[in-house]
């Protein structure tokens, strides 16, 4: 079997969610169960690719339209990835700074076509091609219906939802952008009077997964507009959990820590890196110490927070400390709160992925008080160093925390809201003040296993039902 991962993020490359940490792992996993796993993905002007050398394995040009748009397929002179990886490197529309931006549609368009235009000329053409939300949906139907792909549409296809809040929708006098197609088809591409690429990836992929099983459930009540999509589709739909890299995230041999450390050295390990968060924020060490890594976006409750930490800090004595980006408001709001709370809040307005590695082996608690979170992987690396989480149940956050008191180990809250998320921040500020307690809990969380390898088998195990 030999299977191509078609995505707009991969880690180490370019991340800008967990998108990026799962397919810059997955198909590392399934490479050593023996699946032969690789990945495609447009080639971006970043770090990554000014640090690495490229070789050109093939060169055309596509159609968008009108234009004609050179393109070059490249692969890594070196790669130690752990997985084969290509680029397309369309330089106008790609080769950019950043991953997202407001002409995604002929970005993705011209990404998604060079792909397929490379796939279909090639000696060894894929077994299964595994696509990763709306960016690359409508590489099912392109494969399905356009003329040109014809010698494709017996691969089988998988979509992966990551996310159902975006759908990449455009209008239809875009259309003539895709490869020509029988037009009796074009209903396909539409859902509520626009082209949705998630929707037609739902419609058209051979088998449809979303990142836990409850948020497969969730869908089907609350899917930005595709609930009765899903509801029709439940037959292909199914829903896979998300493992973590646990060669990327191990507190044993993490280099990004301040001090790395095991189960037998985390008193020490978590204090020095504790140490040097209170120190560069401000905050004091004695204090349980809150945090929270993300999108500042409603998805993720953020807008919740501004008030959240300051009832909290008025009630508990406690630290807060908050890393992240996102809506203006929502940074604004965090960062006014700053002068009333100095010494025991703060807050890293932006990305950085050495301060987030330090956070998750530094904090006491994190908050994920998400309204939608497909799976949430922030929840898992704090898991794996120590750190207890605090959740909104829902989605991939009911399916790997358990309330301490149903003999769990994190705080979970049935409501995003203010009020239940304080209430959850100051029971486990008096679980902290039993510190040999807490102590046992967060050694004991270290080992709950989320490493791939049973997940990364259930993906090979769909991948068997359709060759
Ligand atoms: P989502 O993909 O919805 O943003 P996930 O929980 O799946 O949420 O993954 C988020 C990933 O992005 C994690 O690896 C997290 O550590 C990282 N991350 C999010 N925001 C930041 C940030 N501001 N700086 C560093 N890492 C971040
Ligand atoms: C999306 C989701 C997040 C999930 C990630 C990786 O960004 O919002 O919950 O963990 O994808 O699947």
């Amino acid at each position: 079997m030999n299977v191509l991962h078609f995505t707009a993020e991969c880690y180490p490359i370019a991340k800008v969610g967990g998108l990026a940490d799962v397919v810059g792992s997955l198909p590392k996993y399934q490479n050593k169960l023996g699946v032969e796993s690789s990945v495609i993905m447009p080639f971006y002007d970043n770090v990554f690719t000014k640090q690495h050398s490229f070789k050109t394995i093939f060169e055309s040009s596509i159609h968008l339209g009108d234009a004609i748009i050179d393109f070059k397929i490249l692969s890594l002179t070196e790669n130690d990835l752990g997985f084969d990886i290509f680029f397309v490197d369309v330089p106008e529309l790609l080769f950019k700074d950043y991953v997202y931006s407001y002409d995604d549609t002929d970005r993705f368009l011209a990404f998604q076509i060079a792909a397929l235009d490379w796939v279909a000329q090639l000696e060894h053409k894929p077994t299964i091609v595994h696509c990763h939300d709306h960016h690359t949906g409508l590489v099912p139907f392109m494969m399905y219906y356009a003329h040109k792909y014809h010698m494709l549409n017996k691969i089988p296809t998988v979509l992966t939802i990551h996310n159902a809040q975006y759908q990449g929708w455009f209008s239809h006098d875009k259309i003539s952008l895709i490869p020509a197609f029988d037009m009796e088809h074009i209903g396909v591409l539409d859902w509520d009077n626009s082209v949705n690429p998630l929707a037609a990836a739902i419609k058209c992929a051979w088998r449809v997964t979303t990142v836990s099983p409850s948020y497969m459930e969730e869908l089907k009540r609350n899917a930005n507009g595709l609930e009765s999509l899903l509801s029709h589709e439940t037959a292909k739909c199914s829903g896979i959990l998300n493992g973590i890299d646990s060669h990327v995230w191990n507190p044993e041999t993490d280099a990004y820590l301040i001090k790395t450390f095991s189960r037998k050295s985390i008193v020490s390990g978590r204090k020095a890196n504790k140490k040097w968060l209170c120190d560069e924020f401000n905050l004091d060490i004695n204090k349980p110490l809150f945090a929270f890594i993300g999108r500042l976006v409603g998805e993720k409750g953020a807008d919740l927070f501004p008030q959240i930490f300051d009832i909290s800090l008025q009630k508990n004595d406690i630290s807060i400390l908050l890393l992240g980006s996102g809506h203006d408001d929502i940074e604004q709001g965090l960062e006014d709160l700053k002068s009333k709370h100095k010494g025991a809040y703060n807050a890293y307005i932006g990305y950085d992925e050495k301060l987030s590695h330090i956070i998750y082996a530094g904090a006491d608690f994190l908050l994920m008080p998400s309204r939608v979170e497909p799976c949430g992987l922030n929840q898992l690396y704090a898991l794996r160093y120590g750190t207890i989480p605090i959740v909104h149940n829902i989605g991939g956050l009911k399916d790997t925390v358990i309330d301490i008191s149903e003999k769990g180990f994190g705080f979970v809250h049935h409501e995003a809201s203010v009020e239940q998320v304080c209430h959850a921040i100051e029971r486990a500020t008096n679980f902290y003040q039993n510190q040999p307690t807490f102590k046992k809990m967060r050694t004991l969380i270290m080992q709950i296993d989320h490493s791939w390898d049973a997940s990364a088998q259930a993906y090979i195990h769909l991948y068997n039902t359709l060759n």
